[in-house]
């Protein structure tokens, strides 16, 4: 029986019970955040593809989510309408409207027929000078327009090499994490940023030691925090996926490159089905 089980970490998902209980053990959460890629033929293409593995596969041990660019979220919302990919945004204004040029606002979002909207991306940080206080603003946003919000946080290499990656993920988390929050309407996403795009990926026990930390910091900042989603992302990839998505207190991924082709993501959703 599962309980009986000595657990360790390369234990396939379907057994591992994370040093949870069993009943707080979520559904894992396979995220592709396709970022500034995609133009529409080829992206209804690539969701079809998906749509329909989704439905080959029957059922799913895992939620699938992919969040393209804003211009195309309408149209693959309803492609995806009635199938097992969500869809969702990567960014949004805190505002629910207004004179803010460019943007557009997580009811927008929701109207499109997204159901989930990724906040504080490294990229949104970088990019555009997003603080804390702006990421939590905007996942309250989320939840105001009735949307799961994805916050994202993660250490540059200057701080993973000092030896100070906890201490910022904490900092992040305390700003980033808005009132309001539970384990229905948020997921955490930690992402090394050194990890992102450049084919490096975090050991298994770095990762371990981040979601066990972000896992104690979450508890009294979201309820139902044993219950949060909390995702790995940073060059996951079909190779890398089985060994990341059996770590402890890894609840699913978030996806860049490897998600822009059905072909690459699968095996990603694969390591959860
Ligand atoms: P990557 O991107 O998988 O291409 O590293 C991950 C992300 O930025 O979410």
């Amino acid at each position: 029986m599962a309980y009986e089980l000595k657990l360790h970490d390369n234990m396939p998902l379907k057994i591992k019970l994370r040093g949870r209980k069993m009943t707080n053990t979520p559904t894992p959460l396979i995220a592709g955040n396709w970022k500034m890629n995609g133009l529409a033929a080829d992206s209804l293409s690539t969701i079809g593809e998906l749509i329909d593995k989704a439905a080959k596969a029957g059922s799913m041990r895992c939620d699938i989510l992919i969040c393209p660019p804003a211009v195309l979220l309408r149209d693959m919302a309803s492609a995806a309408n009635s199938s097992a990919v969500n869809i969702g945004g990567q960014d949004c204004h805190m505002n629910e409207k207004g004179a803010h040029t460019g943007d557009i606002s997580a009811e927008m979002i929701a109207d499109s027929g997204a159901t989930y909207c990724i906040v504080g991306h490294s990229e949104r940080r970088t990019d555009h000078g997003e603080t804390d206080a702006v990421v939590q603003q905007k996942a309250s946003a989320v939840h105001r327009a009735g949307l799961i919000a994805i916050i994202c946080v993660g250490e540059i290499l200057e701080e993973r090499e000092s030896g100070t990656t906890l201490g910022v993920i904490s900092k992040q988390l305390s700003g980033s994490i808005p009132s309001g929050c539970n384990s229905e309407n948020t997921v955490i996403a930690y992402e090394p940023v050194w990890a992102i795009g450049t084919g490096k990926t975090s050991t298994a026990d770095d990762v371990r030691q981040v979601h066990a930390h972000i896992r104690q910091e979450i508890s009294g900042k979201i309820d139902g925090s044993d219950a949060t989603r909390l995702l790995y992302g940073g060059s996951v990839k079909g190779s890398n996926a089985d060994e990341l998505m059996a770590v402890a207190n890894v609840d699913g991924a978030l996806v860049g490159g490897a998600s822009l082709k059905s072909e690459d993501f699968w095996p990603i959703v694969n390591s959860c089905i």
